[in-house]
C-alpha cells in the first residue's frame, strides 16, 4: 500500500499522545499527509465498543470476552478507517494496536493462542510497519497518570488503568518481551526521560525506518525546530 502504518505502544502514562502529536508535526513539515487515531477506538463503530470497555461495563464478560470485543473494535477500526487511508497514500499514526491485546489481555489470562486467532481476523492482514515503545516504569506512568486526571477532571482511572502496580510492572515486561521477540519492526525509546529527548528518538527510529520517504530533508531538522 502506498501510504505508512506506524503504532505507538506502551504502559498508562508513557507519553504516547505527546509523541504521536509531535511525530505528526515532524511528517507534515516534511510534506506527508498524517492520520492521528487510537484504539480502542478510531471508527464509529469501534468508539461505541471503546466506551463499553473503558467504562467496565463489559468486564462482566471476563478477559476473553472483553478480548473479543477490543478485536471486533480492530476490525472495524482497520476497515473503516486504517486501510482505506493507507491506500490514499497516508501516514497513519495508531495509539496502541493488536500489540496492545496481547500485553493486556495476555496478563489477564487470555490464552495466546486464542489471542492471536482474534488478531488474525481482526488485523486481516494488516500489521504495523514499525512499533515505537514507549518505556516507562509504571511509578513514573502512573504519577503522570494521577496528574493528568486531577488536571482534566476526566474522574479518575478508568477500567485498566485503576490495576495494581504488580499488573502494570508485568505488562511492562511483556511489552518489552514483544519487542525483543519482534524486533525487526519494534523501537523501544526510554519514556522516563523528558519529551524532547523521547521526540528525537522517535524521529530517529521513524527516519531510520522510512529513509527512502524522508530521504534529503531530515539530517539538518533539529527535534525542537520541528515541535513547536
Ligand atoms: P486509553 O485511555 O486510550 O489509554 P492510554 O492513554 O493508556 O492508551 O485507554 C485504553 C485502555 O485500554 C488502556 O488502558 C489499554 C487498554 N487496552 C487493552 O486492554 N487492550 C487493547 O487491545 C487496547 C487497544 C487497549
Amino acid at each position: 500500500m502506498p501510504g505508512h502504518f506506524i503504532t505507538f505502544e506502551g504502559g498508562e502514562g508513557a507519553g504516547k499522545s505527546t509523541q504521536i502529536a509531535r511525530l505528526k508535526t515532524f511528517l507534515e513539515t516534511n510534506g506527508k499527509s498524517v492520520i492521528v487515531t487510537r484504539e480502542p477506538g478510531g471508527s464509529p463503530g469501534a468508539e461505541k465498543i471503546r466506551s463499553l470497555l473503558l467504562s467496565g461495563e463489559a468486564k462482566d464478560l471476563g478477559p476473553r470476552g472483553e478480548a473479543m470485543l477490543f478485536a471486533a473494535a480492530r476490525a472495524d477500526h482497520v476497515d473503516a478507517l486504517i486501510k482505506p487511508a493507507l491506500e490514499r497514500g497516508d501516514w497513519v499514526l495508531c495509539d496502541r494496536y493488536a500489540d496492545s491485546t496481547r500485553v493486556y489481555q495476555g496478563e489477564a489470562g487470555v490464552d495466546q493462542e486464542y489471542l492471536k486467532l482474534l488478531e488474525t481476523a481482526a488485523v486481516a492482514g494488516l500489521r504495523p510497519e514499525l512499533t515505537i515503545l514507549i518505556d516507562v516504569p509504571p511509578a513514573i506512568g502512573l504519577s503522570r497518570v494521577a496528574k493528568r486526571s486531577q488536571t482534566d477532571n476526566s474522574g479518575g482511572p478508568d477500567r485498566f488503568e485503576d490495576e495494581a502496580v504488580a499488573v502494570h510492572e508485568r505488562r511492562r515486561k511483556l511489552f518489552l518481551q514483544l519487542a525483543l521477540e519482534e524486533a525487526y519492526r519494534f523501537t523501544i525509546v526510554d519514556g522516563s526521560r523528558d519529551q524532547d529527548f523521547v521526540e528525537k528518538a522517535v524521529q530517529t527510529a521513524v527516519r531510520e525506518a522510512f529513509s527512502q520517504d524522508l530521504g534529503g530533508t531530515n539530517e539538518t531538522v533539529p527535534a525542537t525546530q520541528v515541535s513547536r
